[in-house]
């Protein structure tokens, strides 16, 4: 891979929504690729913090009532829009996987919460990398509804679920997003 690929791969990771994906499967072998690479993550002693639930098929379609109900149960009957619910329901049903990325807190607190959760997003970002190299739309979803995400997916103590990585097939690559110029986030310091 040249230095230009490597700058074309990041910069054209885009966040892609499931009404894009394609009806298409993603095989075992892919979405090991996926996770595998994930785990390449750096995290701060070892403790590989990252949990990954893969949700397909029925496991799936249960995540998807479940984020269709956490909104209809949020939203106040007045504002509640029947399109939404459907829409929030199909994210998952449109998605050929759906990851639940999970965070293992050190059971001893070796280290800061927020370094295991860091490591947790730098395996995100390889996996969401991966996946833009294959072809493979994906976006990280981080409804309110993860807090009660026990009722749907395994946790153990001490475990939290910071989100969901919806994956499909879409047809083209995309264009880079939008980001400020440097000198709006970066200061050089002599
Ligand atoms: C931790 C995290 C949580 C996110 N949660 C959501 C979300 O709940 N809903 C959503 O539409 N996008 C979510 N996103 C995606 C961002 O909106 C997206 O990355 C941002 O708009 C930049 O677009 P890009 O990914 O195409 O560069 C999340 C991204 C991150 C890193």
């Amino acid at each position: 891979m040249t230095n230009k690929d490597l700058n074309d791969l990041i910069r054209s990771r885009r966040s892609i929504y499931p009404p894009e994906f394609l009806d298409k499967p993603i095989s075992k072998e892919t979405l090991e690729t996926i996770l595998t690479n994930g785990t390449y993550a750096p995290n701060y002693k070892k403790t590989e913090p990252w949990r990954f639930k893969v949700l397909q098929g029925a496991s799936k379609a249960k995540l998807g009532q479940f984020l269709a109900n956490a909104y209809k149960n949020s939203t106040p009957e007045k504002q509640f829009l029947e399109k939404k619910y459907h829409k929030i329901q199909e994210k998952a049903e449109k998605s050929s996987a759906v990851i639940a990325l999970c965070m293992q807190r050190d059971p001893q607190e070796r280290l800061e919460d927020w370094e295991e959760l860091a490591a947790v997003a730098m395996a995100v970002q390889n996996m969401w990398l991966t996946a833009t190299q294959l072809g493979i739309g994906t976006y990280w979803g981080s409804p309110k509804a993860i807090h009660k995400a026990h009722k749907i997916i395994p946790l153990a103590e001490g475990e939290r679920c910071l989100g969901f990585l919806f994956l499909g097939y879409v047809k083209d690559a995309r264009q880079p997003g939008i980001r400020l110029p440097l000198e709006e986030r970066v200061v050089w310091m002599d």
